[in-house]
């Protein structure tokens, strides 16, 4: 809405005041009462056919039937009344005004968990000036009773200006006003500004995007005086912040202040009685804002955008994983920056309830209490997760084989936690609050039976391959972003408002026919946007393609599935449609079947597929075309630094994770190599040609996943193709490998590195082995990645950075796929030494 800030700066500006003084032309302030009219009316009402009560007097009521039954603060910015929570649900409700926010714009609810039907519900204030909140005309769903006699004054509800809904009567004795009730006394999941927090208040979050029913994490002041984050589930209760491990004090916080009130005033600053206080991001008047508990155990502060958008100004947890009960029992909760919060069941240990996490998992063995004899269980070995609480017992400087005795002794153990610096043993009741972490102390030993040990200590749990992607996690950091970006918009509104408000009458008159028509064209060019967007992928014909390719005249890519082409699309967008070899298809249906499925997969380091075409014997794939063309072309072009190497290697990591543990079906790629990593615009990687394998192949052996022949590139296949082994993701962490270092070397690992022997002669050794041979002995670290680096490469060279690409792409490249990491662990390494980096500068 920024013409709305123009225009009231213009209004506003000394300039226009002067000139208005001073001519007092009559047409002029016409043209001014016009101006200031259109900004009115485009500020307050889209729908000018609903009529706004400013408030509800004794004996009448609200009705769900009537969208117009609505109270209003003076100010415009809140509403209250029936409000939408799901299908014929509705809540009756306070909410920021929809011509001021978009999404989330609830703010109080008097129904949460008992939504009324969307016909005949009512908000009764009757005679004896009690509130009746009825469902379908009969059902008393929720009340405030005051039961005043008869003859008392005048009672009223009101919407303030703060969003504060209040019931009140006027006139007693001194014509005073008296709140009976307020809804600032009963908070839901959000505080707003100059509403106060006590000990007789909680927030509690809603059960998810959508749902606005209670959930299970509440803010809340607890008996020591402190503010807390609980999770209040079902079976468990834990805080989780301040963290746990530390003493109040230590988290800043004091016990002794026993006033336990806390308050978020207008310029976005926070204080406690407990000393915890802080400062919203963008501190400042003139900036709506709401505290809220989150629906994933967050407490966060928005700020209300421009845009009519929220962006987060501050919020209590930076690591997600250490809020409680996300995973439920049994379970690790892992974070990744890209991928969001995801949940694994351990080893052992199967998904109860697909839909929620929350209920974690359970064991696929029986308990060890029903065992005979202790001893046909034993422990695996789950290193860097940490699981906090439900210790049974605890044992200190104790050796190893101690602390598992201790553990088989008792048949209610699950398992326990060893901290060698310190030899202490912890022996778990209940494996509850697990999250990965690199830097826990923590090993954890899962008790296991023993004939499923070996199975688990071998392979990796199958459940980790469940889809447990939650988009709404991964938001945060755009809304930052966002933030800045309307700062910086803000800022140059004011300057352009300020040099036209320099300008003459004429300039007015022109801003002012500008808006007119820019508003009115708004709506058009936004349904434009989302029919675009609705569209996405989709099948082309032939003929469309052949167009756009100028009948396949533009070369860019070949390989063994086909040729790919430059195209522009109808839209006007360029693309690269990849032909696929005709020898190697199978029928219609499965082709639409993975083509389909192939479009799904969406990550930001993976190649968007934009649509297909498939008629007769034309099979076609619509790709989104990169700039700067494969990861090959470019490694002999040297065409970018260390950095930028070490950046390509993270994001093509995060794109084959995303393939491995995150889509709905496993998608193997079984052909990773420099030529099938691509760059975009700003050299970000993006994965293409997965997906292919199986594409092409549906037909073969599905044994092994649906590949039986030799497949992949020479230098980059794993060991696994020519012994005719089990396929598994780990094929691709060894081709990954082997493109890492590439990479490093400047080397083609199909080529491999020229040796010459005592004899004379030049023998051709392989990448890894030479690697290895520079690195063997004393050598210090800097003078074996001399003799390793590609010089070619610009700008400095990092040498932990080197070390560290060099140290992933020889694990990934062992010759037993076991001993290889998976994909996940590959990029938790990467960012783990990105991370450090970060934190020295
Ligand atoms: C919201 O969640 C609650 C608790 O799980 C459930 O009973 C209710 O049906 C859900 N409501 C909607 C609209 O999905
Ligand atoms: C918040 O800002 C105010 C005004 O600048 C300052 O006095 C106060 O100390 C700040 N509080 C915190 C917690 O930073
Ligand atoms: C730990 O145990 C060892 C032997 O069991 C003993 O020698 C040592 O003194 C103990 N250390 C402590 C701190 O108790």
């Amino acid at each position: 809405m920024w013409w709305n800030y123009l225009s009231s700066y213009i209004m506003h500006s000394p300039i226009i005041q002067r000139i208005r003084r001073a001519l007092r032309n009559r047409r002029f302030s016409f043209l001014l009462s016009m101006l200031m009219a259109f900004q009115v009316s485009f500020t307050l009402a889209s729908s000018s056919s609903t009529i706004h009560k400013d408030e509800l007097s004794k004996g009448s009521s609200l009705s769900v039937d009537n969208p117009g039954d609505i109270l209003r603060s003076p100010n415009g910015v809140f509403c209250a009344g029936f409000h939408s929570v799901g299908n014929n649900a509705y809540a009756f409700a306070v909410w920021f005004n929809n011509q001021l926010c978009l999404k989330d714009c609830i703010v109080w609810m008097a129904n949460r968990d008992e939504p009324v039907n969307g016909k005949q519900s009512k908000l009764i204030l009757d005679k004896y000036g009690n509130l009746f909140l009825t469902d379908a005309g009969y059902r008393v769903i929720w009340s405030v009773e005051v039961a005043l006699n008869l003859s008392a004054p005048s009672v009223q509800l009101q919407l303030l200006d703060s969003g504060n809904l209040i019931l009140y009567h006027t006139g007693t004795s001194h014509g005073n006003t008296v709140a009976l009730w307020q809804s600032f006394d009963y908070p839901t999941d959000t505080l707003l500004p100059e509403q106060k927090f006590t000990r007789y208040t909680t927030l509690v979050s809603s059960r998810a995007r959508g749902n606005v029913s209670s959930s299970y994490y509440k803010l809340y002041f607890d008996n020591d005086n402190v503010l807390r984050l609980l999770y209040d589930g079902p079976d468990i209760s834990s805080v989780y912040w301040p963290h746990p491990y530390n003493l109040p004090w230590d988290s800043g916080r004091n016990t002794y202040n026993d006033s336990r009130v806390a308050l978020l005033n207008y310029v976005g600053m926070f204080e406690s009685s407990d000393f915890w206080n802080f400062n919203s991001s963008d501190y400042g008047v003139n900036i709506w804002r709401r505290l809220t508990m989150d629906t994933d155990g967050n407490l966060r502060l928005y700020s209300l955008l421009r845009n009519r958008e929220w962006a987060v100004s501050w919020q209590a947890i930076t690591t997600p994983c250490d809020v409680h009960g996300i995973c439920g029992p049994n379970a690790v909760c892992q974070y990744d920056t890209s991928l969001g919060r995801s949940c694994i069941c351990l080893p052992g240990y199967e998904r109860k309830n697909p839909s929620d996490w929350s209920e974690g998992c359970k064991p696929l063995f029986n308990s060890f209490c029903n065992l005979a004899d202790a001893n046909v269980s034993d422990f695996l070995h789950v290193p860097h997760r940490d699981f906090f609480g439900y210790d049974e017992d605890y044992h200190k400087n104790v050796t190893l084989d101690q602390c598992k005795r201790y553990c088989l002794d008792r048949c209610s153990c699950k398992g326990f936690q060893f901290r060698f610096k310190t030899r202490e043993c912890y022996l778990k009741a209940l494996i509850l609050n697990g999250r990965f972490s690199l830097e826990s102390l923590e090993n954890m030993y899962l008790r296991l039976p023993k004939d499923m040990l070996s199975s688990y200590q071998t392979q990796q749990s199958p459940s980790s391959l469940n889809c447990s992607y939650n988009p709404q996690d991964i938001q945060l950091h755009r809304a930052y972003l966002r933030s800045h970006k309307n700062k910086l918009l803000v800022k140059i509104l004011k300057i352009v408002a300020g040099v036209i408000a320099g300008l003459e009458a004429l300039g007015v008159l022109l801003v002012w026919l500008y808006i007119t028509t820019k508003s009115r064209r708004k709506d058009e060019a936004t349904s434009g946007v989302y029919q675009l967007a609705a569209i996405g992928f989709r099948r082309f014909s032939y003929s469309e393609l052949k167009k756009a390719t100028r009948n396949f005249s533009q070369e860019i890519g070949r390989g063994a599935a086909g040729t790919v082409y430059k195209a522009i699309l109808p839209s006007g967008q360029v693309a690269a449609v990849k032909q696929l070899n005709e020898a190697s298809l199978q029928g219609e249906d499965e082709f639409l079947a993975e083509v389909s499925m192939i479009g799904k997969l969406n990550h930001m380091n993976l190649i968007e597929m934009l649509g297909y075409c498939a008629e007769g014997k034309h099979w076609l794939l619509v790709y989104e075309y990169m700039t700067h063309g494969s990861l090959a072309d470019n490694l002999s072009k040297r065409a970018f630094n260390w950095n930028k190497m070490f950046d390509i290697a993270i994001g093509a990591a995060r794109g084959l994770t995303y393939l491995h543990e995150e889509c709905l079906e496993w998608v193997l790629h079984c052909d990773v190599k420099p030529q099938n990593i691509l760059l975009d615009s700003n050299y970000q990687p993006k994965v293409s040609d997965f997906g292919l394998s199986k594409l092409l192949n549906r037909r073969d052996d599905k044994k092994h996943l649906g590949f039986s022949k030799i497949r992949g590139t020479r230098g980059y296949m794993a060991p696994e193709w020519v012994y005719n082994l089990e396929i598994t993701a780990k094929v691709d962490v060894y081709s990954y490998g082997m493109v890492v270092l590439q990479m490093v070397t400047g080397r083609n690992p199909g080529v491999g590195v020229p040796d010459v022997d005592s004899g004379g002669q030049t023998e051709n050794r392989s990448l890894a082995s030479w690697i290895r041979g520079e690195m063997n002995g004393d050598v210090p670290t800097a003078t074996w990645i001399e003799e390793v680096v590609d010089h070619t490469i610009e700008g400095e060279l990092d040498i932990k950075k080197v070390e560290v690409l060099v140290a992933v792409g020889l694990q990934c490249i062992a010759d037993d796929k076991d001993e290889r990491p998976t994909m996940r662990q590959v990029v938790e390494m990467l960012e783990h030494y990105g991370n450090d980096e970060h934190n020295q500068a």
